[in-house]
């Protein structure tokens, strides 16, 4: 069984990639015997919108340091960078060629990302979803674990593969998405109808694991929540309390009906002054990890292996898919 998954490098990740995806990489990692993990840092899909050349340089060996310092054991996982893997480009461009601009134009993320781009929307934000199809099919993988709002991508990257596999003959697995019961999305701090997200305006908004911890604390104490002061489970009409309790059940692991019983008496600022500690004890130790690693040279080795496993792998697929096409001259 394999498995395969990806975060963009567009800036520190926040607790909502840590909750939603990253901290599932660690749990499979530990739970799954005989799996073949790879996780990628997707500094292709960053460059869909502008990046600063100097940030996104610092942001992608930062984000390899945080999948160690989040748990991942490189004697399990292999990390690579996806753009030292060029068959990541050469699929993704065969995967443009198979899908259609309609239904990449379907897709929420390229909707909600569009209309935030002020210097025009560039053709990679539309076709994203084709490179992301080939991030997972290259590698035949089974299982991808992403929070929810990448579903839509995966269910069409399932789709690509079955059209592709329906013309050209069996070539593609057809990969499951594995998303959390809880921590499936996490909600922005201020406006918890939207999702938390790295690029959100509103630094307030997002909790990113590198943030001093007394900014987390203030962060957490800040959010917004409503007037009835009643700690309820009720996404529709308490959206911000519930997201805070979905956060504290994360990394409690204790459930939402257990908080709810815990703190039935409490006031709201007491449960923040309580998650506030919680969430600060979870990333305190990842902090401490990430600065002994991020000048290592241990990380640098670790990325050459990675490139090097997932290179094997994809150019063995990448030589088959070119042949069931009849590109090139190979037969
Ligand atoms: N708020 C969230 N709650 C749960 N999971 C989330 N993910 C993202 N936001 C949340 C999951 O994190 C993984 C990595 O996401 P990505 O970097 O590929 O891009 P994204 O989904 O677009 O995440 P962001 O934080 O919103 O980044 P920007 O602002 O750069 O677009 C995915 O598995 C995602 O589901």
């Amino acid at each position: 069984m394999r498995l395969i998954s990806g975060i963009q490098p567009t800036s520190a990740i926040t607790l909502g990639n840590y909750l939603g995806a990253l901290k599932n990489f660690v749990k499979l990692q530990d739970e799954l015997t005989d799996v073949d993990i790879l996780v990628f840092i997707a500094d292709l899909h960053a460059i869909t919108v502008p990046q600063d050349k100097i940030a996104l340089k610092k942001n992608i060996k930062s984000l390899a340091a945080l999948y160690l310092a989040c748990g991942l054991d490189p004697e399990k996982v292999h990390i690579f960078i996806q753009s030292e893997v060029p068959a990541h480009n050469q699929l993704g461009w065969i995967m443009e060629c198979n899908g259609y601009i309609g239904e990449l134009e379907r897709m929420t993320q390229f909707k909600d990302k569009k209309v935030k781009q002020v210097a025009g929307v560039s053709a990679g934000l539309l076709t994203y979803p084709s490179l992301m199809a080939a991030d997972i099919l290259l590698y035949d993988a089974d299982l991808v674990p992403v929070g929810l709002d990448q579903k839509q991508h995966l269910e069409l990257t399932r789709n690509l593969a079955e059209r592709f596999n329906s013309k050209y003959g069996e070539t593609f697995k057809i990969p499951e998405p594995f998303i959390p019961k809880v921590g499936e999305k996490i909600m922005s701090l201020t406006d918890p109808t939207k999702k938390m997200s790295k690029s959100d305006e509103n630094p307030k908004s997002s909790i990113f694991l590198l943030d001093d911890i007394n900014v987390i604390k203030k962060k957490i104490k800040s959010a917004v929540t409503d007037s009835e002061a009643s700690i309820k489970y009720d996404v529709e009409h308490k959206p911000g309390i519930s997201n805070l309790m979905t956060i504290y059940a994360c990394i409690s692991k204790q459930s939402i009906q257990e908080i709810e019983e815990k703190y039935k008496a409490s006031t709201y600022a007491e449960f923040k002054e309580d998650l506030a500690e919680i969430v600060a004890s979870e990333i305190e130790p990842i902090q401490k990890k990430y600065n002994a690693l991020i000048q290592s040279k241990e990380l640098d080795i670790i990325l050459d292996q990675g490139r090097d496993y997932a290179n094997f792998l994809a150019q063995r697929k990448i030589t088959k898919i070119y042949q069931k096409i009849g590109i090139g001259r190979k037969r």
